[in-house]
């Protein structure tokens, strides 16, 4: 099934269970507009509650995944009013962190180009992330004078670690995607021809996993990281309930009885078959 939706600077199609959200502005590189955040709050609001939609794929448009913030529209338009700039600085903030990090669903960066500044936030609030060889990435805010806003000090120090953060941060430098991979920005960079291919495969794979035990999976390792130990391995147990009965399928179940009774599989090299029975 493939779904259009009315959207001016972004595009969504689904297709087998896969939502592919587009940053759709190549003129101007996929910069993030007041307008295309808007659009993006209202997309992935809908497509978070959406049970036959299983892995979200973001990616842009053209040469760019995205050029970061706009800085005509949301940076200059807004100088000098403070209030107007809060409001489109709460709607960017509400979809690429509080929205994009907390999907049920898992996530993608299919980093096709350009990478910059604010496209930062996006990419490390996906779970995960597969670029071009050929894309390019930057902390560019030092070369026009901001600092990195928002969350992307602290994204870029969780991906890329303190010297690595540090230099392109202080820099300013761009790097390609297989110095993305070696930073850990990135899971992964194939060539840019083989991109769709990988990252359709991967989803293909994702989209045959439990559904339930990959949300809960990401829940807590999300949330785990802002707890000290005792709460993590507290909160941890907690999550391995709640997916109990969460999970329809009875994956638990299924497992155990498919590796320890049936030895039709072995859970070391790949997943157990699902199938439809009632909850374990
Ligand atoms: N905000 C607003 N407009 C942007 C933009 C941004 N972040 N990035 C690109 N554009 C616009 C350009 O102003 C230009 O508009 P115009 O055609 O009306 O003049 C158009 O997109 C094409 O950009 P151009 O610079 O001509 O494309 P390019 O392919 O030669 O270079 C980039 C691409 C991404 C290297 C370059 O546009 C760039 O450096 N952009 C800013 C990146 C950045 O530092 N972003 C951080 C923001 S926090």
């Amino acid at each position: 099934m493939t779904m259009t939706d009315n959207y001016e600077c972004i595009a969504v199609a689904v297709v087998d269970g896969v939502a592919t959200v587009t940053l759709n502005r190549p003129q101007k590189r996929n910069a993030m507009s007041p307008q295309l955040n808007h659009e993006m709050r209202d997309a992935l609001g809908e497509i978070r509650y959406d049970n036959d939609i299983g892995v979200v794929v973001l990616t842009g448009a053209g040469d760019a995944f995205t050029a970061g913030m706009d800085l005509k529209e949301y940076f200059r338009d807004t100088e000098g009013d403070p209030v107007a700039f809060e409001r489109v600085r709460d709607i960017a903030w509400e979809w690429q962190y509080n929205i994009l990090r907390k999907m049920p669903q898992v996530t993608i960066a299919k980093v096709n180009g350009w990478c910059f500044g604010g496209g930062f936030t996006p990419l490390t609030s996906c779970d995960l992330a597969i670029s071009a060889d050929e894309a390019t990435f930057g902390l560019s805010e030092v070369n026009w004078g901001i600092i990195p806003a928002g969350l992307v000090t602290r994204d870029v120090a969780l991906a890329m670690g303190y010297r690595n953060s540090l230099y392109y941060i202080l820099t300013g430098e761009p790097f390609d995607g297989k110095r993305a991979v070696e930073t850990g920005l990135v899971n992964e960079s194939v060539p840019h021809d083989e991109l769709d291919a990988r990252v359709d495969a991967l989803a293909a794979h994702l989209k045959g996993l439990n559904p339930a035990v990959l949300r809960t999976a990401k829940e807590t390792y999300r949330h785990s990281l802002d707890m000290d130990y005792a709460q993590a391995w507290d909160y941890t147990a907690a999550k391995a309930l709640q997916l109990r009965s969460r999970d329809k399928e009875g994956g638990r179940r299924q497992g155990m009885t498919q590796f320890l009774d049936e030895k039709t599989f072995k859970p070391g090299l790949g997943a157990y078959a699902r199938g439809t029975e009632a909850d374990a």
